[in-house]
């Protein structure tokens, strides 16, 4: 599904926000992405009301089986919040369109500011798995784009500014609230793949030399749309296997989703320390 029209996309996404609305009145204005082995943090939620995406009209349906499928609408560190627990990646065949349509819905619900984390592999050499990283930057090689269509005037520009994706205000308190949990945090440049292979020695090599610290397969496509419309943006990844070209290990799903556990209390604290302080 992509949308060929402005018309199209706006009655597929007020048909969305009206079964929402119709659902439940609670206005969030923090949306949180949770990535793969990170959706614990929907435990801490205080929740209000919960909605799996296959009810939602013209949401894509989640097919990773480590990811949940529903939004969690709720209370976290004082906030309003609505929780995407699981989401969409470009490698199971979701256009760029379909995997930023869930923040497009999001902002028509009042959403302001998204929160969004993944779990990658670490590129910079000192980065060890079970390390949290906030994003200050991405380079996109999904070799795709959200916004390549007709662009809607009413939800933001055609050629959005991209100097600051990630919000520098929301960084800092990240930063200040890591100090504060004495949590290690690293800070760096997300590099966006399709997947769903990993990649080889020399991909690795190449990546680092661009400038990257971790390597992942999300991200990306729902900051574009965030920036495009205006939102803050707080990105956080969990590094969960090292990818060093010259002493490259195997990695399955496994490691990935142990390490992801792994780090999840640090993500949990940091995420809610930055609402708390907001
Ligand atoms: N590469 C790409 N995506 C990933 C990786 C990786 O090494 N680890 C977790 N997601």
């Amino acid at each position: 599904m992509a949308f060929d029209t402005v018309e199209e996309f706006r009655t597929k996404r007020d048909e969305a926000v009206e079964f929402i609305l119709s659902e439940t009145s609670f206005q969030p204005e923090y949306l949180l992405i949770l990535g793969t082995g990170l959706g614990q943090l929907a435990e801490e939620i205080d929740v209000v009301h919960t909605i799996s995406y296959d009810q939602i009209p013209n949401f894509p349906v989640s097919t990773v089986e480590s990811h949940a499928g529903r939004l969690i609408f709720g209370e976290l560190g004082g906030k309003s919040v609505v929780a995407m627990q699981g989401r969409f990646h470009y490698y199971e065949g979701y256009s760029m369109q379909q995997i930023a349509f869930p923040v497009r819905v999001a902002k028509a619900l009042g959403v302001q500011t998204l929160m969004v984390s993944n779990a990658c592999g670490g590129l910079n050499p000192i980065f060890r798995r079970g390390d949290v990283m906030i994003i200050n930057d991405h380079i996109n090689f999904l070799g795709d784009n959200p916004l390549i269509g007709p662009n809607d005037n009413e939800l933001g520009p055609r050629f959005p500014d991209m100097s600051e994706p990630y919000t520098e205000r929301l960084v800092e308190t990240a930063e200040n609230v890591a100090l504060e949990h004495a949590i290690k945090l690293h800070k760096g440049v997300y590099l966006a793949v399709s997947g769903p292979t990993l990649e080889t020695k020399a991909e690795y090599r190449y990546m680092r030399q661009l400038g990257a610290d971790v390597v992942g397969m999300s991200t990306v496509p729902e900051v574009i749309a965030a920036v495009h419309m205006g939102l803050d943006v707080l990105g956080i990844s969990v590094i969960t296997d090292e990818c060093f070209p010259d002493a490259l290990e195997p990695v399955s799903l496994d490691d990935v989703l142990e390490a992801a556990a792994m780090a999840e209390p640090k993500l949990t604290q940091i995420i809610v320390g930055v609402l708390e302080k907001l």
